[in-house]
């Protein structure tokens, strides 16, 4: 068997680095856009919020696929302590991703559309992002070699890499006159495929997350136990059938939304659960030896259940009325993505761009300030959105409405405390990434 080392972990990295620059790049246009919430008009010749929410959302769920793909990438050769099936496939898989990116990015900053919401780029541009996934399954498949007796996280990643392919292409089934014609099927699909992509990448991150735990608890049973395999198959139901919350609002059967949409409040259910049972099996000085790593995932802990709590509210029908098209349906979204996907995605990164004994890390003035920045303001920027969708979804309901204008100057406090406070967030990642990078280069030097 080849022994793992540095240059084989190597081609990991550039995928952690890339997806890095993507969340800094990413928050700051989140940041732009904000401003641009309180400041109506801010920039709007140039960088205008119809192009800066696409460049936001975009960079930012590129953080996430990337981050996982480099996860899967570096987890997967521990996993086979092997090297990859192929350095050429995976490096092309980067540079593919990475020039579609650039090329995303630049398409928007010109006001070049052509997509739909999510994914507003050119239709073209979703070519090669389909060939790089092809590139990524066949090397997956390959370095894998055999699937008899693999444990969880290798069978999440596997699901993970086919519903995304297959989810991504039915993103685009719009562009056929058959789908597009028909405007309810038309955006049942629409829905139903951005929902299951969701779960898609959730599969691949929460994979490598189960392989991080038991590695630092050095623990191996979990992952082929038949509770594990058991509540895999409970979140692969869920990735085909969780995306009912999305079309409450279309003219289909209510019990196919309600039923669907309990379905996937049992995903987030499953990792708390995961990351519940793994805590105790930690030893006190284990805690202590990977406190950087630990505080992330157990900070996205708290905010898994932050965010069930609010997705449950969400899924009662009444209530859904009420918050649909406001912002509480962004901070549910935002929530998601930073509290959850964004605090494992970094604490996956620290794994492997310095390593996970890193409780000096943790320990240190700026990361240990950057981490409680980083959870304080996305509580109160958490928050600020609800309370400000919360008076816009009583305006939206009343009959005798007093002017758009009238209710937008009410939601301004609450926008500009969600500025500020997206401000700290930024500052709080930034203080925790540059301890990072400071980490990396001191690890490859050693
Ligand atoms: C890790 C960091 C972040 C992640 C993962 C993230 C994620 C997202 C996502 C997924 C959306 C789309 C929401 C939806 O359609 O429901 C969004 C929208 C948005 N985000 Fe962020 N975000 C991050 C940081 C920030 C920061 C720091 C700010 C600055 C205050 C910000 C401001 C915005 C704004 C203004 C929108 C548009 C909301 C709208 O459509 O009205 N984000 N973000």
């Amino acid at each position: 068997m080849v022994q793992l080392n540095n240059t084989n972990k190597s081609i990991s990295r550039p995928f952690t680095i890339t997806s890095i620059l993507l969340l800094i790049v990413g928050m700051l246009f989140g940041i732009m856009g904000s401003l641009q919430y309180i400041i109506p008009g801010l920039l709007k010749e140039q960088l205008s919020f119809e192009k800066i929410r696409p460049m936001h959302v975009s960079s930012i769920i590129f953080w996430i696929i990337i981050g996982s793909v480099g996860s899967v990438f570096n987890y997967l050769q521990l996993h086979t302590q092997k090297k990859l099936y192929s350095r050429m496939l995976a490096k092309a898989t980067f540079f593919i991703f990475s020039i579609s990116i650039i090329v995303i990015l630049f398409s928007y900053c010109f006001g070049i559309f052509g997509g739909r919401e999510y994914w507003e780029f050119n239709p073209i541009i979703a070519l090669p992002i389909f060939i790089g996934w092809i590139l990524f399954m066949i090397n997956f498949i390959k370095s894998i070699g055999s699937f008899r007796n693999q444990p969880v996280y290798v069978w999440m990643w596997l699901t993970g890499i086919f519903f995304f392919l297959f989810t991504f292409l039915e993103s685009y089934l719009w562009l056929f006159p058959y789908f597009r014609n028909n405007i309810v099927n038309d955006m049942t699909i629409q829905w139903k495929s951005y929902g299951s992509m969701v779960g898609s990448w959730n599969m691949l991150l929460y994979g490598s997350s189960i392989f991080l735990m038991e590695k630092i608890s050095d623990e191996k049973k979990y992952s082929s136990s038949p509770i594990a395999f058991a509540l895999y198959f409970i979140g692969l139901f869920n990735l085909m059938f969780n995306w009912g919350h999305h079309i409450y609002t279309l003219p289909t059967y209510p019990f196919i939304k309600n039923i669907s949409y309990l379905v996937s409040m049992t995903e987030l259910l499953i990792l708390g659960r995961i990351i519940f049972l793994w805590k105790s099996t930690l030893t006190k000085n284990l805690k202590h030896l990977n406190s950087i790593t630990y505080r992330f995932i157990l900070a996205a802990d708290v905010w898994i259940f932050s965010t069930l709590l609010l997705a449950i509210a969400m899924s009662i029908p009444a209530i859904n009325i009420y918050t649909h098209g406001t912002h509480i349906t962004v901070a549910h979204t935002m929530g998601a993505t930073i509290g959850i996907n964004s605090f494992l995605l970094l604490a996956i990164s620290f794994d492997i761009l310095a390593t996970h004994h890193n409780n000096d890390i943790g320990n240190k003035k700026y990361v240990n300030l950057g981490f409680w920045m980083t959870n304080i303001s996305l509580f109160i920027f958490w928050i600020s959105l609800i309370i400000a969708g919360i008076i816009k979804s009583k305006w939206q309901m009343t009959l005798n409405k007093e002017p758009f204008s009238t209710m937008m100057l009410q939601l301004k406090p609450f926008f500009i405390v969600f500025c500020i406070s997206g401000m700290a967030l930024f500052t709080g990642f930034i203080l925790v990434i540059s301890s990072l990078i400071k980490y990396h280069i001191f690890y490859k030097r050693k």
